[in-house]
């Protein structure tokens, strides 16, 4: 595994691949890396001759509410992980490589940054937008994998590829659940050992509830929404939303829509999780 500081080594490498033909598979990550990454590292390696991993925490998507200081670092863990992966490459600039004195430019995608997510978080789908961009520059990818778990920030990156033409094919990978039915985040160290049992697996339990509900034929969503809401605040949960959307574009979801999708934010003592659950009628 090769590992590139700054941008004129990771510049070198992927040359060499590019003159070799090989295609290249790019995850982007913040680190304190689990098994819902090393997921996504797999499904890299399935796809391409060259599978590239950056390492970065991007200071521009963290808001107030989730400090940038206390996000957990574990570097040496996750080389150790990416090694066992076999991944080629691992980028791990400091933050004044990705932004030097001076840098000004910011890359905004207009709608979907400003609700959700993004609504609860001012400025933090800039801040993705803005570093994947840059990332997506440097390393010039042939194809790249998210997680379907953060479902607003995948709809965001394909809505900038397409419109900014980025030519990289974006592919979507499950959210990897513990035995629990919690999705997988590095948030997850924030709970404490009863929250993380006891509690946190029941936001996804109230997921699939509603899933089942809709299944089964009701269509009242605010009502949906509005009882799961007290459940989880009355399990310990404060939550930031419950939101039964359109899967293809995340408006409120229409009696006749087809595709749709749950998506929960709730913090959990000093854990902000998000998870979500497709439903296809
Ligand atoms: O999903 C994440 O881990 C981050 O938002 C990403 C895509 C690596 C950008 O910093």
């Amino acid at each position: 595994m090769i590992q590139a500081n700054d941008k004129d080594a990771l510049r070198v490498v992927m040359r060499g691949y590019r003159s070799n033909s090989e295609t290249t598979a790019f995850v982007p990550t913040l680190g304190n890396l689990h098994d819902g990454h090393l997921s996504l590292v797999r499904k890299a390696r399935e796809v391409a001759d060259r599978v590239v991993v950056s390492i970065f925490i991007n200071p521009t998507q963290f808001d107030k509410a989730e400090d940038l200081a206390a996000y957990p670092r574990t570097l040496e863990n996750d080389l150790k992980l990416l090694k066992q992966e076999k991944i080629d490459l691992v980028f791990l600039p400091e933050a004044d490589e990705m932004y030097p004195e001076g840098s000004a430019a910011r890359v905004e995608v207009d709608g979907i940054s400003d609700i959700l997510e993004g609504d609860s978080r001012p400025g933090h789908f800039s801040g993705v937008a803005t570093i994947v961009a840059k990332l997506f520059n440097l390393v010039q990818p042939d194809v790249s994998v998210f997680g379907e778990k953060d479902f607003q920030q995948l709809m965001l990156i394909r809505r900038m590829v397409d419109d900014l033409d980025f030519g990289i094919e974006i592919i979507a990978a499950p959210t990897a659940r513990e035995e629990s039915g919690l999705a997988m985040s590095s948030r997850n160290n924030y709970l404490n050992e009863q929250q993380r049992n006891a509690i946190a697996p029941k936001l996804y339990a109230e997921l699939t509830a509603i899933h089942k509900s809709i299944q089964a034929g009701v269509r009242d969503y605010l009502k949906l929404q509005k009882e799961v809401t007290e459940v989880l605040n009355q399990q310990g949960f404060t939550t930031d939303y419950i939101e039964i959307r359109n899967a293809s574009d995340l408006s409120v979801a229409q009696e006749n829509d087809k595709e749709l999708v749950i998506l929960a934010s709730a913090w959990l003592g000093k854990a902000r999780l998000i998870d979500n659950l497709r439903v296809s009628l």
